[in-house]
């Protein structure tokens, strides 16, 4: 097994299911230091699991990332324990509900903009200094093929993808001179919970999103994680506020 992130001090939020999961097993394995957020307290135990069976280790902590005092004590934990951060993949996220923007809820829409996209910025806020501390590091952001198309019904997610992209660009920008990249990756249908979820509630949908995908299958975790990994490894050193498009060719 490869070892490219040896010692990297790695946080991953979105850990406890999904693409965020499948990154934090890779990073585990490829010898990172991983420490794992979520939400969801039962899918960060069973990430937790799964990476220990291997015989790795991850640091996991309940985690609202919409919310300011719980991203700084997560990442005052981080250094605290580990004495610096390199890597940050800023991956958790929601999709909210289908509906057009005239019957869109207002709570609902604030809601998805702020785990989507006020918790990128919260992120970015609080691992900016700590990675100046350490004399660089890499942050990737999970934007989605929504940062570039319009799916109706689905106001809030795309307008907090498309600012996601906006604010990987601005970050990318800002910290280009001082040691820090930042890029964003794109999935496009990716089979995980989320969409599997969407999904089975609408079946139709999921048929269509299928046929529109000229690999004609979704993405498995695993290749949006590699990704995501590839993003924030040296192999990508002169990547610089770019969003990688992962997605079967759905947006071609
Ligand atoms: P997932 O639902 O499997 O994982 C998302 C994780 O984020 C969950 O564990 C959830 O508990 C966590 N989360 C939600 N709200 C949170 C909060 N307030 N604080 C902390 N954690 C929270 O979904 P998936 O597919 O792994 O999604 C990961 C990212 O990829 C998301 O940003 C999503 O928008 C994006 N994406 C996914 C696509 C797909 O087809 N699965 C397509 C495009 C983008």
């Amino acid at each position: 097994m490869s070892e490219d992130f040896k010692d990297k001090v790695v946080l991953v939020t979105g850990a406890g299911s999904g693409i965020g999961r499948e990154a934090a097993r890779l990073y585990a394995a490829r010898g990172a230091q991983v420490f794992g957020a979520d939400l969801n307290e039962a899918g960060l135990v069973e990430t937790e699991a799964l990476i220990r069976s291997a015989g790795w280790s991850i640091d996991t902590r309940r985690t609202d990332v919409s919310r300011e005092t719980d991203v700084k004590v997560l990442i005052d934990h981080v250094q605290q324990s580990a004495g610096r951060l390199d890597i940050a993949f800023n991956n958790a996220g929601i999709t909210g509900g289908t509906h057009r923007i005239e019957e869109y809820p207002v709570e609902e829409f604030d809601r998805v903009i702020a785990v989507n996209l006020r918790s990128v910025f919260l992120g970015m806020k609080h691992e900016i200094p700590a990675m100046l501390r350490a004399g660089g590091g890499v942050i990737v952001n999970t934007a989605s093929v929504a940062a570039l198309t319009g799916p109706g019904g689905m106001s809030a997610y795309a307008a907090s993808k498309h600012g996601v992209h906006g604010l990987t660009r601005v970050a990318a920008m800002e910290n280009a001179a001082r040691g820090i990249r930042v890029n964003a990756l794109a999935p496009g249908w990716t089979e995980t919970p989320m969409v599997v979820a969407n999904s089975a509630q609408n079946p139709a949908f999921a048929e269509l999103a299928r046929t529109a995908i000229p690999a004609k299958r979704g993405g498995q975790p695993q290749e949006l994680a590699e990704a995501a990994l590839w993003l924030s490894s040296n192999a990508s050193s002169y990547l610089f506020g770019q969003m990688l498009v992962v997605d079967g060719g759905m947006t071609i």
